[in-house]
């Protein structure tokens, strides 16, 4: 006997056949699914009302409903597979999808400074040594005479770990590790790479992680003026300008005499700027000859052998060679930042 349930579900058939064959994408078909076979979907409510027709028709109808939810599903799924299909062979034959971008990767701009500031060493005859991130105290502080009352022991500036071992602040232990595990004996001249910490409030020219570049080289008649010859072949190269460079007096424990280097401005060749504050010279890092009680941790006798030591951060090189403005974009993970130095 026909009946009304019986032409709507006829009618819904064929609205749902037609429907299916316009789906284009997996996000369409998945709206169709939603539309027709969801817990809310046309089949579902047509089957709820089957409860309510006269016994009589209540099977007839119950069975084309549930042969249509039936074929629906079947229907569904083979669609499903022709997209998966699609997906998995030729994207190009689908132009309405837009194509993905691949950028192939590349390396930091830390990375890319080591490798430069490593090519410039090996040239200098430099033999690259490595030390641990996590560091006795012993070879952080102890050795490098550095007292238990000095500053750079304050909590503040060190990341302490347990059994007392710390994140080293420094490369200047791997100085002495290399030196005592290699059984180095002058003349020799060592340099090193890596990161480095100090529990410090973060700014623009601050980062708790940063990397230094060591340096240390000993033999019987190593002076000042090696050292300069040395740093100033080092700065000239990286930054493929000729630069000039100017020690200052300074403090460190482990050297003495101790200064700070400076070097003339290579972004505006001591014409006056506001990198350099209009002096001409910029801040670069630490050195000095190393101090007789190093050299004896070292067992190097002081009397016949001296050296000198430098260290300093390759954040700054870098930096200053892009013009970068805040050193904790170079931890930041940031794609617009890193994709600059593609
Ligand atoms: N280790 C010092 C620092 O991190 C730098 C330095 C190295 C100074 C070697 C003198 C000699 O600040």
């Amino acid at each position: 006997m026909p009946h009304k349930l019986t032409d709507s579900l006829s009618a819904l058939s064929l609205a749902a056949a037609q429907s299916l064959m316009q789906t284009a994408s997996l996000s369409n078909l998945e709206n169709w699914r939603i539309h027709y076979l969801g817990r809310k979907g046309e089949i579902p409510r047509l089957l709820r009302e089957v409860k309510n027709l006269p016994p009589a028709d209540r099977q007839i109808i119950g069975q084309q409903g549930n042969q249509l939810r039936h074929d629906l599903t079947a229907a569904y799924e083979k669609k499903l597979l022709s997209f998966s299909g699609q997906l998995a062979s030729a994207p190009a034959s689908r132009p309405a999808q837009s194509p993905v971008e691949v950028r192939p990767g590349h390396l930091h701009p830390l990375t890319l400074a080591g490798r430069d500031l490593q090519t410039i060493f090996y040239q200098l005859g430099f033999q690259l040594v490595e030390g641990p991130l996590v560091e006795e105290t012993k070879y952080n502080f102890d050795l490098l005479n550095i007292p238990l009352e000095h500053p750079a022991r304050a909590e503040t500036d060190t990341f302490h770990l347990p059994d007392g071992l710390v994140l080293r602040t420094h490369t200047s232990p791997v100085q002495l590790r290399s030196v005592l595990a290699n059984g180095l004996v002058p003349p020799f001249q060592v340099y090193s790479i890596g990161r480095t910490f100090r529990a410090e409030r973060t700014d623009a020219s601050h980062d708790h992680t940063f990397s230094q570049i060591e340096a240390l080289m000993v033999g019987d008649a190593i002076s000042i003026a090696d050292f300069k010859g040395v740093v100033e072949y080092v700065y000239s190269n990286f930054f493929r300008q000729s630069v000039a460079t100017r020690l200052r007096p300074s403090y460190f424990p482990f050297v003495e005499p101790g200064f700070e280097v400076d070097m003339s401005c290579v972004i505006c060749q001591q014409k006056g700027c506001r990198v350099c504050q209009q002096t001409g010279w910029l801040e670069m890092m630490g050195a000095g000859m190393v101090h007789p009680n190093v050299l004896r941790n070292m067992n190097i006798d002081h009397h016949k052998y001296q050296g000198f030591a430098f260290g300093g951060g390759i954040e700054r090189l870098a930096m200053l060679r892009h013009s970068i403005p805040d050193v904790r974009l170079f931890q930041s993970g940031d794609l617009k930042f890193l994709r600059q130095f593609s």
